[in-house]
């Protein structure tokens, strides 16, 4: 990783591509995408060949601009991350362990078929209990919910079916009388359309919001400015036929993308960032923020996205936002103007970033974010969130592995399997009805021994499962509804359009949570306002090993801060050793159904857990997904 390679042309190799930072993250991302061992471009052969050679052996293949844009990726970023191996610097939001709340199928106090503010209050004590540091709340902010809340219509507004400010500021100092700390989502690339700024903006083209916008003029609205892809299906350009412009959106047709090269924007978001941090918050979660910086050509307007990364990553014009040209500048900006005065955390929601990227606006010396959620570890190599298939966990540990070992100590990582985006991933891994409860343990004692801080996602600790709906009817979430759409129009029929969407819909993470409550199952429905799919029941027993775990990692120094080592990385077994001066933990994990013979068996350490159904075998067989902790 030599700044001396740089400029990078089409006359180096594809061995130097690699050895870039951001090659290195690039080649790796597409291998993943591909499902090709890295081995493909590391082996002597292949990494010595010129892109200028790879350009013409690929002829028609690949659109002509495809290395140009790497290419370009590649040398605008001007620094090299920094790895430290110094000892690692204490924080409270490494010690936490996080929870994070779908206030909108949190628990809903009133009844009225919406999760709400008073809701999370009244579950603080079950959260403390827990053991849970600090909370993150999905979007609160007033919204139309087409995105339920990650289009915000005012940033200063509680959303009426949540509750009130009053409601909000209880929760908080509650939240903060019991010791925990609460982070907010902030959602900073786009705005709802319903946003005064976009109805200013879209109406008077002389205002100074209108270029808080992508709003670009166009009498005949036939063709998108360019050609990029919507998340949410479809072209990334909206036309509005009264006004005859198109608008930006990289989300749903009412989530407005921001141009953040307009001071005015910037300094509108610092004074909002800081009137929420003066109330007290501890920090955000920033919603897809490593998008915010876009790439302009020299006269300004945005470039069409090449055509061979569009088909390869599915949303063409992708190379031109997600590490763009300004991203650490605007990052180090609210940092230095609203975070730091703050103390305040934050956590980077940054899709397609890769390793080294990650430490670019994580590590601490960068002053940029301060963790970031980075996503390649939540699908296998080859498929996508709405592939069918079986989570072969043998990934996941060489995917960790290589990061806890990699990463750098100036650089922390968050830990996760689920969030409101995603299916849950024990039944990704398995979809044997025997088997959940122990890969539920299996997912739980890593995420709580492993290196790095813990986000829990609401119900992970109830042992919820993918819900198993049964129609298009019940599925609301705008990305299904589009994705469907969209697949119906390309000839799929309605079955194979559904299992399409039950596979990967985010609706799975956001059915209410099962509070076992006193009241008869046949009825909840009518209680709640809810048609009855929405329940699921919560398992007790998942509860008390979260509760066992949590505390477990929350007085152990050597299991937040201590080192990594792993033992043992034979098919199906993940072994690895957490250490301090004072104390040692090993973990034995059976990743897989067929069981083994115990790979670590000592003398000297106390077996301080082991999953359930198998506590009183032989300690000689590991059963089916069984985790154990030993300890000295
Ligand atoms: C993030 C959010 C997701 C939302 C999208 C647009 O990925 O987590 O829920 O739809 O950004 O704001």
């Amino acid at each position: 990783m030599k700044r001396s390679l740089y400029p990078i042309s089409v006359k180096n190799t594809l061995g130097d591509l690699y050895k870039t930072p951001v090659g290195h993250d690039i080649l790796d991302k597409l291998l993943l995408q591909l499902n090709i061992d890295p081995f493909w471009i590391t082996n002597p052969v292949v990494s010595n060949i010129p892109l200028s050679m790879v350009k013409k052996l690929a002829g028609s293949k690949l659109d002509p601009g495809f290395f140009d844009a790497i290419i370009a990726l590649i040398n605008q970023e001007k620094d090299v991350p920094c790895v430290s191996n110094a000892p690692i610097t204490p924080a409270w939001w490494k010690e936490a362990v996080f929870y994070q709340i779908y206030p909108r199928s949190f628990y809903d106090s009133d009844r009225d078929g919406v999760g709400d503010l008073k809701g999370i209050l009244e579950k603080l004590d079950y959260l403390k209990d827990l053991g849970v540091g600090a909370l993150w709340l999905s979007p609160v902010y007033d919204s139309p919910n087409d995105d339920n809340g990650y289009d915000i219509r005012d940033y200063r507004k509680i959303l009426s079916d949540f509750g009130s400010m009053e409601d909000f500021d209880h929760l908080l100092s509650e939240t903060h009388n019991r010791g925990m700390k609460l982070i907010m989502d902030l959602v900073l690339n786009h705005t709802s359309d319903e946003h005064a700024w976009f109805q200013k903006a879209l109406k008077d083209p002389s205002c100074p919001e209108r270029d808080y916008y992508y709003i670009i003029p166009d009498p005949e609205g036939k063709t998108p400015p360019t050609n990029w892809i919507s998340f949410f299906s479809g072209s990334a350009w909206r036309y509005f036929p009264e006004e005859k412009v198109w608008a930006l959106h990289l989300f749903s047709k009412k989530q407005m993308d921001l141009n953040w090269d307009n001071p005015a924007l910037r300094q509108e978001i610092l004074s909002m960032v800081n009137w929420w941090l003066d109330k007290g918050v501890d920090g955000f979660r920033m919603d897809v923020i490593n998008y915010i910086s876009k790439e302009h050509l020299p006269d300004h307007s945005l470039p069409q996205g090449n055509e061979t990364i569009g088909s390869l990553m599915t949303f063409t014009g992708i190379e031109h936002y997600y590490y763009g040209p300004h991203l650490h500048d605007y990052l180090r900006e609210i940092k230095e103007k609203a975070f730091l005065p703050h103390n305040a955390f934050s956590v980077g929601e940054t899709p397609g970033l890769g390793m080294n990227m990650c430490r670019m606006v994580t590590g601490q010396e960068r002053k940029e974010l301060d963790m970031v959620f980075s996503f390649d570890q939540l699908e296998t190599p080859g498929h996508t969130r709405f592939d069918d298939y079986l989570y072969d966990l043998n990934y996941y540990r060489d995917y960790i592995t290589n990061w806890m070992l990699h990463y750098g100590n100036n650089c922390q990582m968050s830990l996760f399997y689920n969030n409101h985006d995603n299916p849950r991933m024990v039944s990704k891994v398995t979809k044997d009805p025997a088997m959940v409860f122990p890969v539920q343990v299996l997912l739980a004692g890593m995420q709580f021994t492993l290196r790095g801080t813990p986000f829990v996602f609401q119900g992970d600790e109830m042992g919820l499962t993918n819900y198993a709906f049964s129609s298009m009817e019940e599925i609301t979430d705008v990305e299904s509804v589009n994705l469907y759409q969209e697949l119906i129009e390309k000839g799929k029929t309605r079955e194979e359009a559904f299992a399409t969407i039950l596979a990967g819909t985010r609706e799975h993470a956001r059915v209410l949570l099962p509070w076992n409550e006193d009241i008869p199952a046949d009825q909840k429905a009518k209680v709640h306002k809810l048609p009855a799919y929405l329940f699921q029941e919560a398992d007790p027993s998942i509860t008390a090993i979260y509760k066992e775990l949590i505390a477990l990692r929350k007085n152990s120094h050597a299991l937040i801060y201590g080192d990594f080592a792993l033992l043992n990385r034979k098919r199906d077994r993940f072994v690895y050793k957490r250490w301090d001066e004072k104390e040692t933990f090993v973990i034995e994990c059976n990743l897989g159904k067929t069981v083994r013979k115990a790979a670590f068996l000592p003398k000297d350490m106390t077996l301080i857990f082991r999953t359930e159904p198998y506590k009183n075998e032989p300690k000689e067989t590991l059963g089916s997904y069984e985790i154990r902790i030993w300890k000295k």
